[in-house]
Parts: C-alpha cells; sequence; structure tokens
C-alpha cells in the first residue's frame, strides 16, 4: 500500500483527515501546504463547465484537470473522480482506472455507489488500483433534486450495510455526502478506514468540500457550505484597479515597459 494511504488510514480517530477539490496547478499548490487529500471532483462539471448534472463530465476531462492539478502536488494524495459510465462494468472500470491513472499519475480513484458496484471496487482493488469509495447523495445516480440520506431505519441500515461492504473489499476510505449526522456516527464508528464528510457532521473522520464553495468562487449557497473567503471580491477589486489604471493611461509605466 502506498505510504500517503497508510498515514491517512492511521489518522483515524486521532487527527482530523482534511481533504479539498482542485482541478488546477496554481490552486492545488496552496491546497496542498494545508490538506492531506486532493480530490479532483467530477464536480468540475458544474463548477467549470455549467453543465447540469456530473453525468456530462468526461474521462478526458477528468484526465486534462488531473494532469494539470499533479503538476501543484509536492506531498498530498491524488484522488480522481471516475466520471459516469467509466466504470459499468469490471473490464471498463480497469481499462479506465488504469489509464487514468498511467496519463495523471494520480494515487488513487474514487467511485460512487455502495452494494451495486462492490464487484467492480473489489476487481479494481485486486488490480491493484487503490480505490476510495462514497456513498449518500450520488450526483451521478441523482435525477432532480438532491435529498439527504440515512434519515430513516432502512436508509440508516443500507447505508451502514454499503459502507461495511465497500471497507471488506478494500476500500481505503469512503466519502459520506450529505447523509444524517447519527447515521455518519454509526459508520464511521463501524469502519476501521476513515470516513470524510461532505455535509454529514463532525460525525466523520475527516472532511471534504468544493474549495471554489468555501473561498467564495461559486455563487451558490448550500446549507452544509461555510464560506472562508469572498474570492470573488478580491478578483473583482483588482479587475476593477486594472481597469482604471488603464483607462487613466497609469498601466504600463515605464517600470512595465520596455524602454531602450
Ligand atoms: O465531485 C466532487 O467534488 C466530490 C466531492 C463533493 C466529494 O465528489
Amino acid at each position: 500500500m502506498n505510504n500517503k494511504i497508510k498515514k491517512i488510514i492511521l489518522k483515524k480517530n486521532k487527527q482530523k483527515i482534511l481533504c479539498l477539490t482542485s482541478y488546477s496547478k496554481n490552486i492545488t499548490e496552496i491546497l496542498d501546504r494545508f490538506v492531506d487529500i486532493i480530490l479532483v471532483g467530477d464536480s468540475l462539471g458544474s463548477v467549470l463547465y455549467n453543465y447540469n448534472s456530473t453525468r456530462k463530465v468526461s474521462l478526458r476531462n477528468m484526465i486534462e484537470h488531473s494532469k494539470s492539478v499533479r503538476m501543484g502536488i509536492k506531498k498530498s494524495l491524488m484522488v480522481v473522480d471516475m466520471p459516469f459510465q467509466t466504470y459499468r462494468t469490471k473490464s471498463e472500470a480497469l481499462f479506465n482506472a488504469k489509464k487514468l491513472i498511467k496519463l495523471t499519475k494520480c494515487d488513487a480513484v474514487k467511485l460512487e455507489g455502495g452494494k451495486k458496484i462492490v464487484n467492480i471496487v473489489g476487481y479494481l482493488i485486486k488490480n491493484k488500483i487503490p480505490v476510495m469509495g462514497h456513498i449518500g447523495i450520488l450526483p451521478q445516480s441523482v435525477k432532480g433534486k438532491f435529498r439527504f440520506k440515512g434519515k430513516n431505519k432502512s436508509d440508516k441500515k443500507k447505508l451502514i450495510n454499503d459502507a461495511k461492504l465497500l471497507e471488506k473489499k478494500g476500500v481505503f476510505s469512503i466519502v459520506l455526502e450529505c447523509i444524517e449526522s447519527s447515521t455518519s456516527k454509526e459508520i464511521t464508528k463501524n469502519l476501521k478506514i476513515p470516513t470524510i464528510g461532505i455535509g454529514s457532521s463532525s460525525n466523520c473522520d475527516g472532511q471534504v468540500l468544493v474549495t471554489d464553495d468555501m473561498i467564495g468562487l461559486n455563487p451558490n449557497s448550500f446549507r452544509f457550505v461555510k464560506k472562508y473567503g469572498n474570492i470573488k471580491k478580491n478578483i473583482e477589486n483588482s479587475v476593477k484597479k486594472f481597469r482604471n489604471d488603464v483607462l487613466r493611461k497609469k498601466f504600463p509605466s515605464k517600470k512595465h515597459s520596455f524602454v531602450y
């Protein structure tokens, strides 16, 4: 097992695990100093391409952004989402996961789903592909509104079972997306591997957010996102200053010109 993955598993019950998304090199370089895991999420479909669903994200999209992210990583574990319809069968999943790893040098891939995909997950792991699981809200499967999971007994039981099955197959960690707090607690308590929550309360071993949401670049707001910055305002201020300087002929000055 990759040393970075071992370190992450060892953090369970000791130290919270930090994960953020990135889709490009410059942002990655900043995140890499502060987090354990950088996720090239297929959320890039909605964040960057304005797709109304992550189902429209292609393997090519994931590969190109991951190549850029790879250049910015010195120490974090790099996980890449396998997009919709790239892991429908064992052979399709293995072919695409190998391609992702070969072309992007990522450390692991993430697949959405529980019981339905455990055999595919197990097959990847047998073939030495490190896998991160993802249960709860599965954006690649949702049609219509997202509703949080694990609120009734049968839902709770199903999620706990999904998590255990994934662990048994050998995933090194599981993302819990929008799962009711006591259910997240129960899942986390039942596993030896860490859970990484998004909208799933502090009862998880770690937390992940979409960076663009967290830094205030994405205008959308979700109940489970805390905005830690207003990067949009910062960019606006810089652009306004540039505009004024150019219009008033203050930029470029001699300092920014080549004078012979
Ligand atoms: O696509 C993504 O960014 C994700 C996170 C929200 C966990 O899967």
